[in-house]
């Protein structure tokens, strides 16, 4: 394994995770452990055809039976993209990345197919169809995130989009039945303020052998990685206070927590999603 490939390892489990058994290295594992959320932006133009190559990339992912229901929406407009970050709670790199997109689940498109050919669809009413939408959405963004990681590229997920559920479909001409379900920065990293890699838990907490372990077997292993976390917002001067235990919890202690989301199930109803 390279130096590089063992560094993106060490950072991402602290010193005390494993050193990997696997001997096999490529560029792509390198780039996939080497990701961390990019919040800076250089000014600085994208190579020509960057929009196309993403989408081809986000084109590229598998799609539940095929049906891509899924759209990505690419915004420019520099009054719009202000507009968009304060529905998102004021994130400046909405307004300040290269290129931003609107990741949609789409269940329009295959209701208006099947109008046009004289054909039903109740189908699109049942919950299973939205999360279909959703898990395709999700997956086409991820490609598109690591091919832009690929080429340098760095990027951030806007789930913040979803405070204002309405505003933002009202802000995009979103027609029922389709819903932003997250954005997208994409930028040249600002070289004086570069992101660090953000350990994440450690393998034995998330990964389970043929049956779901018990919480209990998993209390030292996330003890150790509050301590790391510690370390590393201390590192990065993220101000954050207690541990991620503490932080993590507190974003589930009650719907206000949810920071407007908690009527999300209002809100799509509202933009056509009946949820059966
Ligand atoms: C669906 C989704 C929505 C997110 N929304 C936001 C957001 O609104 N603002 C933000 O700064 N980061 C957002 N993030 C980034 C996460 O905070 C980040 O991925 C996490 O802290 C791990 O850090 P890393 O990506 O640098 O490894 C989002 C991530 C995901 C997957």
């Amino acid at each position: 394994m390279s130096n590089r490939a063992l560094e993106h390892f060490g950072e991402r489990y602290g010193s005390e995770g494993a050193a990997p058994r696997f001997e096999q290295w490529n560029p792509v594992i390198e780039s996939l452990l080497g990701h961390r959320s990019v919040r800076r932006y250089a000014q600085k133009p994208l190579p020509e055809g960057t929009l196309e190559l993403l989408v081809a990339a986000a084109q590229s992912a598998p799609s539940s039976s095929n049906l891509q229901l899924w759209s990505v929406l690419s915004v420019q407009d520099a009054e719009r993209r202000r507009r968009l970050a304060e529905l998102a709670g004021g994130q400046a790199h909405v307004r300040d990345c290269g290129l931003f997109l609107v990741w949609l689940a789409d269940l329009r498109r295959l209701g208006d197919l099947a109008s046009h050919r004289g054909a039903e669809h109740e189908g699109l009413e049942y919950l299973e169809m939205f999360v279909m939408a959703v898990v395709d959405a999700a997956l086409a963004a991820q490609n598109a995130l690591v091919a832009a990681e690929s080429i340098g590229l760095g990027t951030v997920y806007i789930g913040a989009l979803r405070n204002h559920p309405e505003a933002v479909a009202a802000e995009l001409g979103l027609p029922p039945r389709v819903f932003a379900t997250f954005g997208l920065c994409v930028g040249w990293p600002d070289p004086s303020a570069p992101a660090s890699i953000k350990p994440r838990l450690p393998q034995e907490v998330v990964l389970h052998n043929e049956q779901y372990g018990a919480f209990e077997r998993s209390i030292g292993a996330l003890e150790a990685y509050d301590r790391l976390m510690e370390r590393f917002y201390a590192k990065e001067r993220m101000g954050v206070q207690g541990s991620w235990s503490r932080h993590s919890a507190a974003r589930v202690a009650s719907a206000q927590a949810l920071r407007g989301r908690d009527r999300l199930r209002a809100a799509l109803a509202s933009m056509g999603f009946e949820l059966r």
